[in-house]
């Protein structure tokens, strides 16, 4: 493979991840071409975000521009966010209703298929310029994606060989859709977020339960997450996705006051908030699950924690930077106070949240400290090295082993070997 460094993989249960991986331009170019070209599907956005004929969302997949919308006759459709005259992005907007979508450069205009549809003075002035006689409009169009929609969940693919999204999903995952987007949802808003460390790096921090309980004094000072409650993590057969979960009012107290006894940093048994309703949890599935984070290869992740929902769109910039995109949603019927419930909640989460913020900067800190350590490597061995696979409880990464034994597939790297690791 050609990388700007050597990049060896010293262990075969993948409890070893080079960081050369989270700073190579060159693999970073590969993967735009491997994993968000390749048989994979990537998360777009919602149904919900599109109710009317017309309706448009601009999102992205790896660094590409993608630009959803609904036909006239209703049906979704993705393309490359680009016009097809000297390349411009065509959308600029994040969302709206349209009938065409016209490029701001030079006013080509095409129709919600992504037909070309009209090209001003296209026969020039009195007969003088414009565009040749062999020129063809019925043969441009907007580079389309291929798009599947698993309970009003969109997304797309590049690749004609990629398997059926239903299969890609498995079972697992399926249930945990299901589970969510059970009846019609609402979208309540947005957020975005700049992060500066490689996209792969978040996958990493959502698929590691251990830090939850950990890095996040909010989580473990008022218990909406602690290492000490029930919870796991389940992945699909491939072990590309990951679902985690826990129950809040779980603890188990012994391994509390084990576990946490002396991380006064962490764990703090006395604080109080002065608004307590930000903490409740109102039951709303038929489970104790409080907190869901479903993590879905390469780059979506949906959520449930307490009452706040929403998807998390990871977005790769170049290697050393990405964007986190926030789609917060409830239910249609939900009620006022529900709806308000979840907007307070929608705190917890995103750029300033008061659990999310630090993933954020987790990124950032070993984005900079790894930099100038490529012949060097993560240990993630916590939950159990070996073979890959479900652990029960909380105190685990198998998960981010998980992701790296389909990401090196996929990517093409040569088998790692088992005899390196230090
Ligand atoms: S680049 Fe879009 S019309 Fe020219
Ligand atoms: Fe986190």
């Amino acid at each position: 493979m050609n990388t700007d460094t050597p990049i060896t993989w010293p262990s075969a249960d993948f409890s070893r991840v080079p960081f050369a991986i989270y700073h190579d331009r060159a693999l970073y170019e590969l993967e735009q071409e491997r994993v968000f070209k390749g048989p994979v599907w990537n998360y777009l956005g919602l149904e919900a975000e599109l109710p009317k004929p017309g309706d448009f969302i601009t999102t992205r997949v790896g660094d590409v521009p993608v630009l959803v919308n609904r036909s006239q006759k209703g049906v979704i459709h993705a393309f490359i966010n680009r016009c097809m005259h000297r390349g411009a992005e065509l959308r600029r907007e994040t969302c709206g209703n349209a009938v065409l979508h016209t490029c701001v450069y030079h006013q080509w205009n095409y129709t919600l298929e992504g037909n070309l549809r009209g090209v001003p003075f296209a026969n020039g002035v009195n007969g003088v310029g414009g565009l040749p006689p062999d020129f063809k409009k019925s043969d441009i169009k907007l580079h389309e994606l291929k798009i599947a929609i698993y309970k009003g969940v969109i997304f797309g693919s590049f690749d004609e060989s990629a398997e059926p999204l239903h299969d890609y999903l498995g079972a697992a995952v399926r249930g945990e859709i299901d589970r969510l987007f059970s009846k019609p949802i609402r979208v309540l808003g947005y957020q975005r977020q700049r992060i500066g460390g490689n996209w792969k790096l978040y996958n990493d921090n959502v698929r590691d339960p251990n830090h939850g309980g950990l890095l996040h004094m909010f989580h473990a000072t008022f218990g909406l997450y602690r290492l000490s409650q029930v919870g796991g993590a389940r992945m699909d057969e491939r072990h590309r996705h990951n679902i985690s979960y826990n129950s809040l009012g779980s603890d188990d107290a012994k391994a509390q006051a084990d576990g946490y006894s002396g991380m006064a940093k962490v764990f703090q048994p006395d604080y109080q908030l002065k608004d307590m309703r930000m903490l409740s949890n109102r039951q709303e599935f038929p489970d104790k699950v409080t907190l869901v984070i479903l993590s879905i290869f390469p780059n979506c992740v949906i959520q449930q924690i307490a009452n706040s929902l929403c998807t998390r769109q990871i977005r790769s910039h170049g290697v050393d930077e990405m964007e986190l995109y926030w789609t917060y949603f409830g239910y249609e019927d939900d009620d006022k106070s529900m709806t308000e419930h979840r907007i307070r909640q929608s705190n917890l989460v995103g750029p300033g949240g008061y659990i999310s913020m630090e993933d954020g900067e987790a990124v950032e800190i070993v984005h900079r400290a790894t930099l100038r350590q490529l012949d060097k490597h993560a240990r993630v061995e916590i939950g159990g090295t070996g073979e890959i696979k479900d652990s029960p409880g909380l105190v685990t990464e198998v998960p981010i082993r998980g992701f790296y034994s389909y990401y090196h597939e996929l990517m093409g790297f040569e088998p790692a070997s088992s005899d390196a690791r230090a």
